[in-house]
């Protein structure tokens, strides 16, 4: 059995599949194995993930409602929270809803807001027990009524959390938040707060949507996608890229561990040389 430093606890569900919740199980051997080679003095402090490959899942199943893939993808959203959670993750940021998916068909648009606010309802109680903080980045004024008002009394409930940062990406682009920044800078100018002359890139990380956050050691994306598509741009400067194979609906704690654990073989320079 595992130990957390953190009031998390250390069962975790075995299996997907929606509601009711499945019954919570120790970690398998295979598991186990991974997480205790992992070394918790060196686990990221920031991981983000671009959770791809739900409409894939759904159709290797032969389903054409790719809404399936999105239910079952959100059964991995807990997985991973969980999972950071022990780790003794700092952040975790979900790429749950980009500035793009606005254009998919309304009807999956409406589906995965009604996701998010299940989920925000469902997990109340557990990110509470779990001390998680949930917060936003995004555009969350273009979030429906309804969903961000739960999303907005989650944060609201959750402020004081000193656990794991839960950083929804939501109606999220990476242009769009360096775009947003561009603009506070620009109004601080023509007020006169701000003189073009020491516009620096601290002056503009501090105006991304989080900025007390660290940049995102680890990048995961799922389903073997080559891509970053516009996601957290100015901060996976330096971030080591993970992709995994699996479709999200699939990802669970062993793929974590593994992409963890893959990290931490790494040599991080910054651009710098190695020490001789
Ligand atoms: C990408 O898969 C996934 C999304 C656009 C949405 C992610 C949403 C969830 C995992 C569920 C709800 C989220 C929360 C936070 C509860 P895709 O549809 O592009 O997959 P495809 O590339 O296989 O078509």
């Amino acid at each position: 059995m595992i130990t957390s430093h953190t009031n998390i606890p250390v069962d975790d569900a075995q299996t997907s599949g929606g509601h009711p919740r499945p019954e919570l199980a120790p970690l398998t051997s295979e598991e186990q194995v991974l997480f205790d080679s992992i070394d918790r003095a060196r686990v990221p402090r920031h991981i983000a993930i671009i959770m791809d490959g739900n409409g894939r899942w759904a159709r290797e199943r032969g389903w054409a409602d790719r809404i399936r893939g999105h239910e079952a993808g959100s059964e991995s959203v807990r997985f991973a929270v969980r999972a950071c959670g022990q780790l003794g993750v700092e952040a975790l940021t979900l790429y749950a809803f980009s500035v793009e998916n606005w254009s998919r068909p309304a009807e999956e648009i409406g589906a995965l807001m009604s996701l998010l606010q299940s989920f925000l309802v469902q997990e109340a109680d557990e990110i509470q027990t779990n001390n998680v903080r949930v917060v936003v980045s995004g555009r969350i004024e273009d979030i429906p009524d309804g969903p961000r008002q739960t999303l907005e009394q989650t944060i609201q409930a959750s402020a004081s959390n000193t656990g794991l940062v839960l950083n929804l990406a939501l109606s999220y682009g990476g242009r769009t938040e360096i775009l947003d920044a561009v603009k506070k800078i620009a109004s601080e100018v023509q007020s006169g707060e701000l003189v073009p002359a020491d516009i620096s890139e601290d002056v503009i990380s501090a105006r991304l949507y989080h900025p007390e956050l660290p940049d995102p050691d680890l990048l995961i994306r799922t389903s073997g996608e080559l891509r970053v598509s516009n996601f957290l741009l100015w901060q996976i400067a330096y971030t080591e890229i993970y992709v995994s194979p699996v479709l999200w609906p699939d990802f669970r704690r062993k793929h974590l561990y593994e992409a963890i654990l893959n990290f931490q073989g790494r040599e991080r320079r910054f651009g710098r040389v190695s020490p001789v």
